[in-house]
């Protein structure tokens, strides 16, 4: 049987910082400040980004570009590898990703690499990280999971069934 399937997803749009819990205005501020020391000297496109853990710790990372292109690293894995490095145990509540270009907030949703490293960090935390990206249009909070944004996702399981030879 052919069969077609629709896979939805959720996300919340605030229509101003104003609107969101103190929480996420302070890592929004926090990212924010992490884009200005973007280095982007390529694309001078700066993002920012910003986790907070269970503990409140809050960790910074922003995009670090090379020469050689494929060389650089987007603000968000350099954010999430740093925490984890730093705390192999961490369970990271929220992701707030900001992006600006010409001195404006400009929208950026993580890439696929970027989706993809931030679903390994939530099947390894065993629990879902909230994502904030905010612009100039808005701030978009996807609550559940990262899955609402890579759906048909690749995960160790696939490797798992490779292995039992299924
Ligand atoms: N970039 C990020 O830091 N995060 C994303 O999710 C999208 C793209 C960076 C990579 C590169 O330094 C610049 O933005 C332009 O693509």
């Amino acid at each position: 049987m052919i069969e077609e399937i629709i896979i939805k997803s959720r996300f919340t749009k605030f229509p101003d910082f104003d609107s969101l819990p103190q929480e996420d205005k302070t890592l929004i501020s926090r990212a924010i400040a992490a884009a200005k020391n973007a280095y982007a000297p390529y694309s001078k496109f700066m993002v920012g980004a910003a986790l907070i853990d269970s503990e409140g710790a809050i960790f910074i990372g922003n995009n670090q570009e090379n020469a050689a292109y494929p060389s650089g690293i987007c603000a968000e894995r350099v954010v999430i590898y740093s925490a984890f490095a730093n705390n192999p145990q961490i369970k990271v509540r929220s992701l707030a990703i900001v992006a600006s270009s010409d001195n404006e907030l400009v929208s950026a949703p993580p890439c696929g690499s970027c989706r993809q490293t931030i679903l390994e960090m939530e099947k390894r935390q065993g629990c879902p990280i909230r994502i904030l990206i905010a612009c100039h249009k808005g701030i978009y909070l996807i609550a559940n999971s990262i899955e609402d944004l890579l759906p048909l996702s690749f995960t160790s399981d696939y490797l798992k069934e490779q292995i039992s030879g299924l």
